[in-house]
């Protein structure tokens, strides 16, 4: 599949959007400073891998917020269990998680997994890994290019 290119000069703080790549859908999202410092300050003994590692993102994203940039967060919109379409729950209050002391996130409707805003999985859900992180680069401050 070809490299998709994504305009995010129209994407507010704390939204997130939708591109297509090779069929799946890849998200972008443009956390906060405070959705950044919540899910860095997220207990990582919650997490079932929070190192991740090549394959589940590029050898060029590492850190708490696997990204690029802090703000800018990339992920293949897939859920890694069975490939159900997770739900953008970014609120520390949303409901329906399934969970005290959410750090605002991704819930999967199917079988209950949860990811932090960085896609991180939590330990105890049935999805075994992190959601994955595409190839991508920045052309500029508000294009990315992904593949
Ligand atoms: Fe997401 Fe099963 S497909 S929890």
């Amino acid at each position: 599949g070809a490299p998709v290119q994504a305009d995010i000069s129209k994407l507010e703080p704390g939204q997130r959007m939708t591109v297509e790549w090779r069929g799946k859908p890849v998200w972008i999202i443009n956390r906060t400073p405070e959705m950044v410092e919540r899910t860095r300050n997220f207990d990582e003994d919650r997490l079932a891998d929070p190192a991740s590692m090549v394959p589940q993102q590029p050898d060029y994203v590492s850190g708490e917020m696997r990204s690029i940039k802090p703000e800018i967060g990339v992920l293949i919109g897939i859920c890694t269990h069975l490939g159900c379409s997770p739900l953008y729950r970014p609120e520390p209050d949303a409901e329906g998680v399934g969970t005290d002391d959410w750090p605002g996130g991704f819930f999967c409707p199917c079988h209950g997994s949860r990811f932090d805003l960085a896609g991180r999985v939590f330990s105890n859900v049935p999805a075994p890994t992190n959601l994955e992180v595409p190839p991508y680069r920045f052309d500029s401050d508000a294009l990315i290019t992904v593949g």
